[in-house]
């Protein structure tokens, strides 16, 4: 086997340690908690939206599932003007910001936790990231989801694994922001197909 092969089969094997994503179901009777971060104003081809993609997803999550609601709200509001927002968005991004948000959850009450975020930059926003790294989640399963303009979750799902690496991280799913703010019944069967995924409904 020459040097190449060889090197790609190692790194192969460290990337399948490193970014275990499992496709286990939920068990019933888990306590479930929605996590989100949505952006209202001016958003990317939608024009100015006054509820956020990701929330009207995070909220169909919860009442399909009985699961409690947790916004991660910024302390500092992001622009409502979409290049504004990118100016901030790309510079959090590049100095890796820990935004701080506004007050907290108990997540020792919870087995389940969909965590939910528009796609920045073909990332998670990096407050999302204040949020994962502010807990332990240790023996927690976490549900990815995210609302895009096309990146689908853009190896949020990796990402997210490596943040959060005491917790099982089950196969996420991603919905388009404009199927998310224009089509709600094509968005509610999307969250309910996936909820069967993953076993709970
Ligand atoms: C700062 C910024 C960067 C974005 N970057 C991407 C991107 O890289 N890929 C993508 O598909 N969509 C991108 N979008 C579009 C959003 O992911 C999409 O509109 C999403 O549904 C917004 O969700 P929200 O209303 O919950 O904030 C970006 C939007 C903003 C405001």
């Amino acid at each position: 086997m020459d040097m190449t092969r060889r090197n790609f089969i190692k790194l192969a094997g460290v990337a399948g340690l490193l970014f275990s994503i499992k496709k286990v179901h939920a068990a019933a009777n888990e306590k479930i908690l929605v996590v989100y971060f949505s952006r209202t104003g001016e958003e990317y081809s939608l024009g100015n939206i006054t509820k956020g993609n990701t929330e009207i997803v995070a909220e169909i999550i919860a009442q399909k599932t009985g699961g409690n609601l947790f916004e991660i709200k910024p302390v500092t509001p992001y622009p409502d003007s979409y290049e504004e927002c990118k100016k901030v968005a790309s510079r959090e991004k590049a100095t890796k910001a820990r935004p701080p948000f506004v007050g907290g959850v108990d997540i020792s009450n919870y087995d389940l936790i969909f965590v939910g975020y528009p796609i920045w930059y073909g990332d998670a926003p990096q407050i999302v990231y204040t949020f994962l790294e502010n807990y332990d989640f240790g023996g927690k399963k976490i549900v990815p989801f995210c609302t895009h303009g096309g990146s689908g979750l853009s190896s949020t799902d990796q990402t997210i694994s490596m943040t959060c690496p005491t917790a099982k991280i089950l196969q996420g799913f991603a919905i388009s922001g404009s199927i998310a703010q224009n089509n709600f019944s094509r968005t509610e069967s999307i969250v309910v197909e996936n909820l069967k995924r993953l076993g709970l409904t």
